[in-house]
């Protein structure tokens, strides 16, 4: 072997090392009926279950058994169904998994509250700085990773990528104030980060949008799920910090890892939050906002572990910001804790989620390697990008 690859293997091993996989095994919270049609078509895959209850089962699994069982749900439904990991909480909330699983169906109930918009001008000048163009390269940038599946060092990188590319952003603009922090996630390799653009009141809760970085699984690009809302994410950040303005309320930009292994990253995150009493006014979740192909409408709001006053509210902020006529908004319920908003609501947080269409008209070609720009609306998500920025600035107070 010669010198130059000799250096090359010294550059090289900080980046390998990281890419060894995590091995432990989890609990997670999976549909008795999914169980049960699992093992009855792979009846050489033992999965250990502890529990039943309520339509629940309570399963320990080791990674080549969540991919084997997430696959087998999302072909019974059309590539959604949802598992939930459960190990987060028990290392979290210092709690048996029996009492996680047996809490894991108090969904809580959250008091409403009444929000008001009362900064209209103001919040148009930072959506004003939003640029269609700088949304498209930033997506076509972040999709060029050939994955992000968050167990491998693709998905580390991306992550990493992003923390860079909201610094760089502050940087430019001389804002020393922006801090980001990675949340190392338990069993992943790829953290979660979280961008905080500090608030002039720093003791009033403060106000979130995100949405997950990591791929399903494989070499796909991933663009609608959830590129498209991450991208979302980080544009709100560049425009806000653009604008020059101040908010009173501390700012946060989260990109989730590993949610496609049970909502993992945002959970991690938001049991830190709670732990950390740390309040927020809201949080918006964006995933898929880029495909229009089979939906009339502009925005359709998930219904289930989200917020009826939150949702209510947003959907004026999109009348009164984008002009959004009342019969363009729609609703939809996933039918269990579909993304990382659900992380939040079970935490107590009050939780929105505008997605691209009613469930029966989203991109059935999620989780494939169809999930591509080809696929991208770019108009279409671009208005929720709009709506995320006059959200975050609106709850934020603008100065
Ligand atoms: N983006 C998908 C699903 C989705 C559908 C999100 C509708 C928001 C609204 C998400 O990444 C996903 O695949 N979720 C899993 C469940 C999760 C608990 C692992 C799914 O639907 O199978
Ligand atoms: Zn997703």
């Amino acid at each position: 072997m010669n010198l130059m690859k000799w250096g090359l293997l010294i550059l090289l091993f900080p980046i390998l090392s990281v890419a060894k996989a995590k091995v432990e095994d989890g609990y997670f919270a999976v549909k008795t009926k999914h169980l049960d049609s699992f093992r009855a078509t792979y009846q050489s895959v033992s999965v250990k279950e502890l529990k039943r209850d309520g339509g629940y089962s309570l399963v320990r699994l080791n990674n080549q058994q969540i991919m084997q069982i997430t696959t087998h749900i999302h072909q019974l439904e059309h590539n959604c169904g949802g598992l939930i990991d459960l190990s987060v909480d028990v290392k979290a909330k210092r709690l048996s998994i029996f009492s996680v699983f047996d809490s894991f169906m108090d969904v809580p109930a959250i008091p409403e509250k009444a929000f008001t918009l009362d900064d209209k001008a103001k919040v148009l000048e930072v959506v004003n700085h939003l640029s269609k163009t700088e949304y498209e390269k930033t997506l076509r940038a972040f999709t060029s990773f050939p994955n992000r599946y968050a167990n491998g060092a693709n998905g580390y990188e991306a992550a990493y990528w992003l923390r860079d590319t909201a610094l760089k952003y502050a940087n430019d603009l001389g804002r020393k104030d922006v801090k980001a922090t990675a949340f190392e996630t338990p069993r992943y390799q790829q953290p979660s980060i979280l961008i905080t653009v500090p608030g002039t009141k720093p003791s009033l809760p403060g106000v979130l949008i995100g949405g997950h970085m990591d791929s399903y699984s494989g070499n796909k690009p991933a663009v609608d799920d959830d590129a498209s809302g991450t991208i979302a994410a980080m544009e709100t950040l560049r425009a806000i910090l653009a604008s020059g303005k101040r908010f009173e309320r501390n700012i946060f930009i989260a990109f989730y890892a590993a949610e496609e292994w049970g909502l993992h990253g945002s959970k991690v995150m938001a049991n830190e939050f709670k732990r950390q009493n740390i309040q927020l006014e809201g949080i918006m979740q964006l995933d898929m906002i880029a495909y229009s192909q089979k939906t009339n409408k502009h925005f359709t709001f998930v219904r289930d572990f989200t917020n009826d006053g939150l949702t209510n509210f947003t959907k004026t902020l999109a009348m009164e910001y984008l002009n959004t006529p009342e019969d363009k908004i729609g609703d939809t319920v996933c039918g269990y804790g579909c993304s990382d908003h659900a992380s939040w609501h079970r935490n107590g947080y009050r939780a929105v989620t505008p997605f691209e269409a009613h469930f029966d008209g989203m991109n059935d070609d999620l989780h494939t390697s169809r999930d591509t720009m080809a696929l991208a609306d770019i108009d279409h998500a671009f208005r929720f990008v709009q709506l995320g920025t006059a959200f975050v600035s609106e709850l934020a107070n603008p100065q």
